[in-house]
């Protein structure tokens, strides 16, 4: 690594721009803006032995002659310089920022890229909202009282977890800067920062980048993570340094006890004061039995927060092409499951009942699930087999219903994977041209 970043304290300090044109009024107007006592020479103006006593130099003059002479001055002198746009003549560069005072972040790409610098930038700078700027001076408030009351440094730390976990910067954001701070002080009072929370939050069917804001911050700020056995390696890569992981993805078979046993874990930590999310692949309530860990936690007293996710119930088919609705073809949709138990008398019901179904869950018995639907809707209503959608393995198989199965067998679908049936599918405009889709010629 070449460079070694720091923040200079500038002060008062004197500073020297060379130059006439833009770059050295925008440079010395960066250096005004961080108090620095700046004097601009313009290109003529400049002899050596000009550079003396400055702290600090820029020269903007774009004249090759000039930044030789200015680079060997302020070398000699141990000046910091930076002669724009000459890497080699530069003791320091200068980083791409975003300015959420007293908040700063610098960004560098060591000069390869200014391009990827200033990109860089205008994503973090939507990332961090304006309210940063005052939470972090309010944290900063917090931080000052807590050490001139003694408060040892892992209590301090749980406190400012817990802010960083509350709702200060969300009344920050809604312009209530008052309630924020009285909130941030009743986290900081000892005792109110023990309790923990629980949020239940929806992983989306696989791709990290279809993971809510929402969610992304709620694992970097973790104490646990409790996941299913399907989230991705690279979802659970967005969790904070320190969260702990736990995996309590659920067997087939052993069910209910190990529900019961993910209720009491979750509940025995947000007791002991950890933030803790449980992951879950889609959305929480679409067959993910968040619904009895709600109702668990909030019998138990636990705070819960609930963080809807993608069902893979919508994502699937829409990955493939297929409109669940579609102006004159489906204006009414079904999600169910295969699984479950008892008889298929739901799934004929649904079947005949909406224009699209959504079957979850479908493989294990996708024969049985194909013959039931197809003596309902008649074989011939197209269907497809989307498996590991949103994921770089995502396939397609679409045939008619009295089909559909074997061709998921001859294909080698695997789990997980989810059956969209209706005439949504064969009227689906991009299904044939969608990568990794296998179209069976007897649909539409
Ligand atoms: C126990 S259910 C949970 C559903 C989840 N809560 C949701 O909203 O997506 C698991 C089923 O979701 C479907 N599924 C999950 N991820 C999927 C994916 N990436 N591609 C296709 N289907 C998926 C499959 O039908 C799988 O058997």
């Amino acid at each position: 690594m070449r460079y070694y970043p720091v923040f200079l304290d500038l002060v008062g300090q004197p500073c020297i721009v060379l130059g006439d044109g833009k770059f050295a009024l925008e440079k010395a107007a960066a250096l005004r803006e961080a108090e620095a006592n700046v004097r601009v020479i313009s290109s003529r103006d400049y002899r050596p032995g000009a550079l003396a006593g400055a702290r600090l130099v820029v020269d903007a003059s774009e004249d090759p002659e000039i930044n030789r002479l200015s680079w060997e001055e302020a070398e000699a002198a141990g000046i910091l310089i930076n002669v724009v746009d000459r890497p080699a003549q530069c003791r320091f560069i200068a980083p791409a920022i975003v300015r959420r005072d007293p908040l700063l972040v610098a960004i560098s790409t060591s000069g390869e890229s200014p391009y990827l610098a200033s990109a860089l930038r205008v994503r973090i700078e939507r990332w961090l909202g304006r309210e940063w700027g005052p939470f972090v001076s309010l944290v900063g408030n917090v931080r000052r009282q807590l050490r001139a009351r003694g408060v040892p440094i892992p209590d301090q730390t749980r406190i400012y977890r817990r802010i960083v976990n509350s709702d200060v910067r969300n009344l920050i954001r809604r312009g209530r800067p008052d309630d924020a701070a009285h909130l941030a002080v009743a986290i900081a009072q000892a005792g109110d920062y023990a309790a923990g929370r629980v949020a239940l939050v929806g992983a989306g069917p696989g791709d990290p980048d279809l993971l809510t804001f929402k969610a992304r911050e709620l694992l970097a700020d973790a104490d646990y993570v409790l996941h299913d056995a399907l989230i991705a390696p690279e979802t659970l890569a967005l969790c904070g340094p320190d969260a702990r992981l736990e995996d309590v993805g659920k067997r087939a078979g052993l069910d209910s006890p190990r529900q019961e046993a993910i209720t009491a874990r979750l509940i025995e930590l947000a007791q002991a004061g950890s933030s803790v999310v449980r992951l879950k692949g889609g959305d929480p309530f679409v067959f993910g039995r968040g619904g009895e860990e709600l109702a668990g936690l909030v019998r138990a007293g636990v705070e819960v927060v609930v963080v809807p996710g993608v069902t893979s119930a919508l994502a699937a088919p829409a990955a493939a092409g297929i409109p669940v609705t579609l102006r004159g073809v489906a204006s009414s949709l079904a999600i169910t499951t295969a699984q479950g138990g008892g008889s298929f008398d739901r799934l004929r019901d649904l079947a005949l009942a909406a224009d699209t179904l959504v079957v979850l869950m479908p493989r294990t018995n996708l024969a049985e699930v194909a013959a039931v639907l197809a003596e309902a809707v008649g074989g011939s209503r197209p269907a497809a087999v989307i498996s590991n959608a949103t994921l770089p393995n995502q396939r397609t198989v679409t045939g008619t219903l009295d089909r559909i199965a074997r061709l998921a067998d001859q294909a080698a679908i695997e789990t997980p994977a989810t059956l969209v049936v209706g005439d949504v599918v064969a009227a689906a405009p991009a299904l044939a041209v969608l990568p990794n889709s296998s179209v069976d010629g007897g649909l539409g």
